[in-house]
């Protein structure tokens, strides 16, 4: 069977009438979308001759990934959240907001409210006995290289076996995930754990796409930050440790060569002393530069749905400092 009725008067009026065209309310940019979006799938299955039974299997992966929560898994590895980065360096790049630390991706797995330390602390709770001790810090500058003290530097990574605490209910609360204010000289220091790679579930319905691609699932070791400063640009960004087998093969598209950054072993017992810390250890220095931008809007994040963020935002109300 290999019909093609797209381009028919029929079809481009439903179309229009499936799209609302006809009707006085709804949003006209959710209609303008919608049909393009509903055309472009149209046209999909006209020219690869989709069969019902091949549309109500891609139905039911649908509806397994909303089951999950998992199509928050499954768009970093279709690209979509790298593509949204790629576009924002471009706004950056044309009001000439440069020379900061790059973006890269958020993943799905931020939890808002972890607790909040003043320039260091620690992240780990002592549980996780296979995990390496990892000294992580570094300084956030502004562009001309000026400390910048009291800056808000979110940490967040998974443990020795790839989970993250929430997601992972055999973890403590926030276990791993760290507010950090920077000191008066902009610095940060936290001990923690080295983290391990990640992979998707595999027999998630987010691996089941990959594998019709060909694809793994995999994401080198990696950490999370989002930093903020009034005055400043906020960053949303993650070091990429070197020499991890998917440091350049991340199905997730995070990995920028700027933020792969070496985990550097120490063993001398001043430096172990000096950071009271009981054995060896491993240091992972990330400094990083935020633009300034006068503009509001660009020194938060951007809104999206995040674990206990409502909740935060409730409770900053109650406390009479609601967000902008
Ligand atoms: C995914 C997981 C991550 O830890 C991450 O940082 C990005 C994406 C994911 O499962 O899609
Ligand atoms: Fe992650």
């Amino acid at each position: 069977m290999t019909v093609k009725i797209f381009d028919t008067p029929e079809v481009q009026n439903f179309l229009n009438t499936i799209a609302g065209f006809d009707q006085e309310g709804g949003s006209d940019r959710a209609k303008q979308i919608l049909h393009r979006i509903l055309s472009d799938l149209f046209r999909t299955i006209d020219d690869y001759d989709i069969t019902p039974e091949e549309y109500w299997s891609a139905v039911s992966v649908l509806n397994a990934l909303g089951q999950g929560t998992q199509f928050g898994l499954l768009s970093p590895g279709l690209g979509f959240d790298h593509f949204l980065d790629m576009r924002m360096d471009a706004a950056d790049a044309e009001a000439k907001r440069t020379g900061g630390t790059p973006r890269t991706i958020e993943g799905p797995l931020y939890v808002a409210g972890a607790p909040e330390v003043q320039g260091t602390g620690r992240m780990d709770d002592g549980s996780d006995t296979d995990g390496e001790t990892m000294w992580l810090n570094g300084q956030v500058r502004d562009t001309q290289g000026n400390p910048v003290a009291g800056a808000k530097v979110e940490v967040w990574h998974a443990n020795s076996k790839g989970g993250y605490s929430f997601f992972d209910p055999t973890q403590s609360e926030y276990n791993l995930r760290r507010t950090i204010i920077t000191d008066s000289d902009g610095r940060y220091a936290v001990r923690s754990i080295i983290p391990s790679g990640y992979g998707c579930p595999p027999d998630s319905p987010t691996q089941e796409v990959l594998n019709l691609l060909g694809r793994h699932g995999e994401r080198p070791a990696h950490i999370h930050y989002f930093i903020s400063a009034p005055g400043h640009q906020h960053l949303t960004t993650q070091i990429n440790l070197a020499g991890d087998p998917y440091t350049f093969d991340d199905f997730a598209f995070a990995t920028r060569e700027e933020l792969v950054i070496p985990a550097n072993r120490i063993d001398d017992a001043g430096e172990i002393a000096r950071r009271e810390l009981d054995g060896p250890f491993s240091e992972v220095v990330f400094d990083i530069v935020l633009a300034k931008t006068d503009e509001a809007a660009l020194q938060n994040r951007h809104a999206r749905p995040r674990a206990k963020e409502r909740e935060q935002d409730q409770a900053s109300q109650l406390a009479g400092t609601a967000r902008v």
